[in-house]
């Protein structure tokens, strides 16, 4: 575990502030702090409030059960979520509203309004069903940015299956992983999906898949668009592959949702650790709705006439939280989007923006740091007037972005909330709230309300400069690792007492107390707002036939936060070349899936490693940011490191 660096010192000197514009906070649903009073005295009953706006099946009695690390929230409780996040809406005005406004990268559109939605995902429920789908079974959801991606996953929810979605980007074999660790029964997954111009052969990789696991009974099929089947050479295995305008087409658009315990898995998603392996997170019922609703509420001021657009991909975990269930679960309208930002030129976002009349938008910072890139006469092009409110999230966001953001998207009048969480919260921990909060470029700011968060050195005493750690149990905290309790326990739960969370990012405070997040202290890396584990990489690379041994490390980079760099050492008689460079990088995509490509491949004739034969990552590091050595005194043969350094100095 290495200790934060102190990169971002600079960043508490960042003096900018800026107060919410008083004609947003006029209207804002936190305007004033004592508002935030009751979660500071009684959180839990706080956040029952919230849970109590959600329709119950049968109400909750007790709202927490702690028993460190095991939380239980509203466990005498049952409820639907996808009841909450459609059904719900159906008796009011929204019935009619539009839930989903969805464009495909060709530029094809499809809208859908909250009674759209109940049909569109009861009917598929009754499909999974007729699949023999039942409660608590996994299914596997492994789709591009259309709309039935959030059919699919409300679909699950409403018969009470546990989905795992896959990111599209994956390789099969990532795939197949998370088929198997899950073992998913069913796998929902479309012929092809729209990037770049560029069809992307979902099916093909998906049987890919399926030929390295036989957990897989059927598979749906999503029809993408006309001629995709054709042009990515779909083909339907009989008995297992079903075509999913086959399977609904026939179904009843009545389906009674499950009445779920608060505490059953909703779903499980797949984010990168320390080992190799992949850990499947698991989310909650209750407490992950009821904290979904109200972060998406009240950091993105939600109301019923906005017209909410979050970039990001189901796949991951804020597709999940911010696309799906928290804007659903609050009756929102929102924006989804198939393709890449510049396709067909780089106006897209800034043309939707428009088209749809948004008014929050939520991205990540290299989406921001490649359209300052590209330059402000892209957006400049566009009317982006209704935009009121902007979001990031994913990695720290350095503070020429965020006045780039604010001045170029914002039209210096919007907000931002630059939002921490992960994967494993569920939803928002640490953000501004946008009518109260005074922002400054490169700070998440303070805890939501009901949140405590802290920052604790080794010893587990507070400073100002540490390990960020959560010190009280949220709604939205995930469950477990699907079949690991003793990975749960030992990666969050041990560094100090067991009710203490471990957040794995280092941080800082300031005088104000806002919390200056620096970065993952793990041996895992971000790249563009992924998270993948440089062990991953790691065995992606040693089998390769050409590869000994290998050691990744992450470096700065001026894009997408970081970026991969691996140290490879050959086999015996196995020559260095270009080719073998280009050939490596390619063998990582393939297996891990594109966003695990290294960006720097070094051949090396040794690791530097201590006398234990720990690799010692702090080096290469040091190395792969062009810098001084460390401290080289505990390595085993020091001149390695000395070696590497000015190898990387000439060819890097
Ligand atoms: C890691 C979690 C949460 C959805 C996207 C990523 C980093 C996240 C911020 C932020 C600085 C951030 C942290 C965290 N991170 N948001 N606003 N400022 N860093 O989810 O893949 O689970 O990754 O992303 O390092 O631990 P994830």
């Amino acid at each position: 575990m290495t200790p934060p660096e102190n990169t971002f010192d600079d960043l508490l000197t960042e003096e900018r502030t800026f107060d919410p514009p008083e004609e947003f906070r006029a209207k804002a649903h936190v305007r004033d702090p004592e508002q935030l009073e009751r979660a500071k005295s009684d959180p839990e009953g706080w956040w029952a409030e919230w849970a109590r706006q959600l329709d119950w099946f049968k109400p909750f009695h007790e709202v927490l059960d702690w028993q460190p690390p095991r939380a239980r929230w509203f466990h005498d409780g049952e409820l639907n979520v996808a009841h909450n996040c459609i059904d719900r809406h159906l008796d009011g005005p929204k019935r009619n509203k539009a839930a989903l406004i969805w464009e495909g990268e060709p530029g094809d559109t499809r809208t859908y309004t909250y009674w759209d939605l109940h049909r569109e995902v009861s009917r598929l429920a009754n499909g999974l069903r007729s699949l023999g789908v039942e409660r608590g079974d996994r299914v596997a959801i492994y789709l591009p940015m259309i709309p039935e991606a959030a059919f699919s996953m409300l679909a699950c929810a409403r018969i009470g299956a546990i989905h795992s979605v896959v990111f599209g980007g994956f390789s099969p074999e990532s795939l197949a992983d998370r088929i198997d660790d899950a073992d998913a029964r069913v796998l929902i997954t479309a012929d092809g999906g729209y990037r770049r111009g560029n069809v992307v052969p979902l099916k093909r990789n998906a049987d890919e898949a399926l030929e390295r696991t036989d957990r897989v009974e059927k598979v749906v099929v999503v029809a993408r668009g006309w001629n995709v089947s054709r042009t990515t050479g779909t083909r339907m295995v009989p008995d297992r592959d079903v075509w999913y305008h086959d399977l609904v087409e026939d179904q009843s658009a009545d389906c009674p949702a499950e009445s779920m315990n608060a505490e059953d898995p909703l779903f499980v998603l797949y984010t990168s650790g320390t080992t190799g392996r992949p850990k499947g997170i698991v989310h909650s019922t209750g407490g992950y709705l009821t904290q979904a609703m109200a972060t998406t509420r009240w950091v993105f001021d939600l109301r019923d006439e906005d017209v909410y657009w979050c970039t990001a991909d189901v796949g991951w975990i804020t597709g999940h939280t911010y696309i799906v269930y928290g804007p659903l679960a609050n009756g929102a309208t929102v924006v989804m989007y198939e393709g890449a930002p510049d396709f067909p030129r780089r106006n897209r976002f800034w043309e939707i923006c428009e088209k749809y009349g948004v008014t929050v938008f939520y991205t990540a910072p290299t989406a921001i740091r490649a359209f300052m890139g590209w330059g402000e006469e892209w957006p400049g092009r566009h009317d982006l007037s209704r935009l009121r409110l902007l979001g990031t999230v994913g990695e720290p966001i350095n503070p020429e972005a965020w006045m780039w953001y604010r001045e170029h998207i914002g039209g210096n009048r919007c907000p931002i909330v630059d939002t921490w969480w992960q994967t494993e919260t569920g939803s928002i921990l640490i953000t501004p709230l946008p009518g109260v909060t005074t922002t400054r470029p490169g700070t998440a700011t303070k805890p939501f309300p009901g949140i405590s968060a802290t920052l604790l050195n080794e010893g587990g005493e507070e400073v100002d400069s540490g390990y960020l750690a959560i010190t009280r149990p949220w709604p939205s905290m995930l469950r477990g690792i699907w079949g690991d309790d003793e990975r749960f326990r030992e990666t969050y739960w041990s560094k100090w007492d067991e009710g203490t969370y471990f957040a794995g990012d280092g941080a800082k405070r300031d005088a104000q107390g806002n919390f200056w997040i620096l970065g993952r202290v793990d041996d895992t890396l971000n790249v563009a707002g992924h998270r993948i584990g440089t062990m991953e990489v790691e065995s992606a690379l040693v089998e390769h036939p050409a590869v000994a041994e290998a050691a990744v490390v992450g470096r700065t980079d001026e894009l997408k936060g970081q970026a991969i760099a691996a140290f490879v050492t050959l086999r015996e008689g196995r020559p260095r070349s270009e080719e073998l460079v280009v050939a490596l990088k390619e063998h990582v995509a393939t297996k891990i899936g594109a966003i695990a490509r290294p960006a720097d491949i070094l051949f090396t004739s040794d690791l530097p490693k201590t006398r234990s034969g720990k690799i010692m990552r702090r080096l290469l590091r040091d190395i792969a940011e062009g810098k001084a050595l460390g401290d080289t005194t505990t390595l085993a043969d020091p001149a390695v490191v000395e070696r590497l350094k000015e190898r990387y100095e000439q060819e890097g």
